[in-house]
């Protein structure tokens, strides 16, 4: 008992400065405080060095048929994989990182202004650190974020106002995630001919993936002086359509992948992602494992924290805008593997969030996924 006293009080201690984790390393902390204390896992997974997550050019001599194949058999296994030649110019995806550490690395008073949890409220620009802070009992993260959530919003809710972006991301932020937005529909028609749907389908299949509004998680990994003790983003799945994530050159991010899928006994190992120049990063969410009835794979994650730093990535979510999440029904469109059977009852975006954020992340956050099951 006192001892959750003694922890809530030092997460309200920490939430009050409104300065985050970088807060604390400007502070010149030299140990890690006991709220981001990862407990050393007995369950955890081994690391599989030799592996990584694949690599696809996307550059347009190479024949449809052939990268098709490489996206399906990425997003059938180890759900995630890695774009090159995709269209994004160097200079926007530099620039978004430098926007993202010129806000981080902002004035405190600046960035205070900009610091709250008001999700309920209304408020589509929180600065943070710890989305879950106070409702998860796990150990909070290493890591800051600015959220810009539904930054290209249709009406008639709209994008977020640029009055209310900060200005060290105002005219980069909206304009990256133009880009992205436009890579998100070549990247929908690759996944739909890799789950073999008819490409007449399009318009349809563009509103199932949420291509219109598109939030923003901008974040900021300060180096950690004891990086054993913490983790930089603890192992979670995605709650939406797809992620597209830009990172810089540190490292860190790993996959938890299945090597051994038709063995009686599967071991999961954790593979890195790591940054490749000029590549954007893809993963399958939650959302579209359920529309793909488990053919493709939306599979946990993390991000180890590191005594070099900061780290700098900015993952661009496709997720219905709220306001036509409780509206947006979600359910299997084509035959799940074996017996071709639906294997998730229908379920609207709003009751696919409510459930991602009732499940507590433990040492390994259990995707919400379950709970719409069959
Ligand atoms: C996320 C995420 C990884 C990263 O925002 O969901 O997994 O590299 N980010 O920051
Ligand atoms: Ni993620």
């Amino acid at each position: 008992m006192e001892e959750s006293d003694d922890r809530l009080r030092a997460l309200r201690a920490f939430d009050d400065t409104m300065a985050g984790v970088k807060g604390l390393v400007d502070a010149g902390i030299t140990a890690v405080p006991a709220i981001f204390h990862h407990p050393p896992d007995y369950s955890d997974y081994p690391h599989a060095p030799r592996f990584t997550v694949p690599v696809i050019d996307l550059a347009a001599g190479v024949p449809r048929a052939e990268v098709v194949g490489a996206v399906k058999s990425a997003a059938e296994t180890v759900g995630f994989f890695q774009v090159v030649n995709h269209g994004l110019p160097r200079e926007a995806m530099s620039g978004m990182l430098a926007a993202v550490r010129r806000f981080h690395e902002g004035e405190a008073a600046g960035k205070r202004a900009y610091y709250n949890r008001d999700v309920a409220g209304g408020r589509r620009v929180r600065y943070q650190s710890n989305v879950d802070l106070f409702r998860s009992p796990a150990p909070a993260n290493w890591r800051d974020t600015l959220f810009l959530q539904e930054l290209l919003a249709p009406p008639p809710v709209g994008p977020a106002p640029e009055e209310e972006i900060p200005p060290a991301l105002r005219g980069v932020a909206a304009e990256y995630a133009g880009l992205v937005r436009a890579l998100g529909g070549a990247l929908l028609g690759l996944l739909w001919e890799a789950l073999g749907l008819p490409r007449g389908r399009l318009e349809e299949q563009e509103d199932a993936m949420c291509l219109e509004a598109l939030s923003l998680g901008c974040h900021y990994y300060p180096p950690c002086p004891e990086p054993h003790l913490a983790l930089g983003t603890a192992a979670h799945s995605d709650p939406c359509f797809l992620t597209v994530l830009l990172q810089d050159a540190i490292g860190g991010l790993q996959a938890l992948v299945d090597l051994d899928d038709a063995g009686a006994r599967s071991s999961s190992v954790w593979v890195d992602v790591p940054p490749v120049d000029g590549a954007l990063v893809v993963n399958v969410g939650d959302f579209l494992q359920l529309m793909s009835n488990d053919r493709f794979k939306s599979v946990e994650h993390r991000v180890l924290a590191s005594a070099v730093g900061p780290r700098v990535s900015a993952a661009c979510f496709f997720r219905t805008h709220a306001a036509a999440a409780s509206a947006r029904v979600l359910r299997p469109i084509v035959p799940g593997p074996g017996d071709g059977g639906a294997r998730y009852r229908s379920a609207t975006v709003e009751e696919l969030l409510r459930q991602h954020y009732r499940v507590k992340t433990g040492l390994h956050g259990r995707s919400a996924l379950q709970h719409f099951r069959l």
